[in-house]
């Protein structure tokens, strides 16, 4: 039981990579908040969180708007009291050429997958810093490493600024023992990539990632084993890109 006892929040995690950490971090004894702008997906995954023998709080959210941010932390604050660690796993994806991309589009992937993270992360601070610990764990992208094989140049773009905003938030927040880190992934076999091309043979492993096998490097960074570790983006893409 690594994460026994600790109140968790999970943006997205309705599906995806989103629900295969609220079900690994539940499996390991903590209590969850799934912060989800779908309440249908939210309140399945809710019911298996529950199954679980661990508390689930399932908060209607939209992370690209402050109020619903902030009423969510609220929220979770007032039922569990504390809030040990963020997740920053919301995200939407696109393909656009960047001849065709709007304004519209920019604006709202910035909204959902770089101000979200920075909205969610500036409403959790203060208990943190009151509670002198706390871990942020925020989803990049391989995609904002090397601009995107196949995802738009938004994308690409929104995701370098959440590995960014990483460090930027690990300085910041390092001298109240809050640890901030990313992670990486390459291809995971979820609803966002059913229609990504073969991509595979540019993978050592010479397959994609299963959620479960991102959200066990999520449970490492949020972890006491990852204590150590702050202002760190974790590739976790099968060798497609290896930084130095
Ligand atoms: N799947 C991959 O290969 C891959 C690769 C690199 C990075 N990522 C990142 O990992 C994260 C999870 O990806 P996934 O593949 O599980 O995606 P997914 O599309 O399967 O799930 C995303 C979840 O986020 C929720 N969401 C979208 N907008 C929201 C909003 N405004 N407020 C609250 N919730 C919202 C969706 O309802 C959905 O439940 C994303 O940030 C994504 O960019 C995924």
């Amino acid at each position: 039981m690594r994460l026994k006892d600790r109140v968790a929040i999970i943006t997205g995690g309705g599906q995806g990579i989103g629900r295969a950490t609220c079900l690994t971090f539940a499996k390991e004894g903590a209590n969850i908040v799934i912060a989800e702008y779908n309440p249908t997906t939210a309140e399945t995954v809710g019911k298996e969180i529950k199954a679980l023998g661990v508390e689930c709080l399932v908060i209607q959210t939209d992370v690209s708007n402050g109020d619903s941010v902030r009423s969510m932390v609220k929220q979770a604050l007032d039922s569990f009291g504390r809030i040990d660690i963020l997740v920053n796993n919301a995200g939407i994806f696109s393909y656009t050429q960047i001849e065709d991309c709007t304004e519209e589009e920019w604006d709202r992937m910035m909204a959902v997958n770089l101000k979200g993270p920075f909205l969610c992360s500036q409403a959790v601070i203060d208990t943190m810093k009151t509670q002198k610990s706390g871990r942020i764990i925020s989803l990049g992208s391989l995609a904002g490493q090397v601009g995107g094989l196949v995802a738009s140049a938004p994308y690409s773009a929104s995701k370098a600024g959440v590995m960014c905003l990483t460090k930027s938030l690990a300085r910041a927040l390092g001298p109240h023992n809050i640890t901030v880190n990313a992670i990486a992934p390459g291809v995971a076999a979820t609803d966002m990539t059913t229609n990504h091309p073969d991509l595979t043979s540019q993978m050592v492993l010479g397959r994609v990632a299963q959620p479960v096998e991102v959200a066990n490097t999520i449970l490492f960074l949020a972890s006491d084993e990852g204590s150590y570790v702050t202002g760190f983006t974790l590739n976790v893409n099968g060798g497609m890109f290896m930084s130095s």
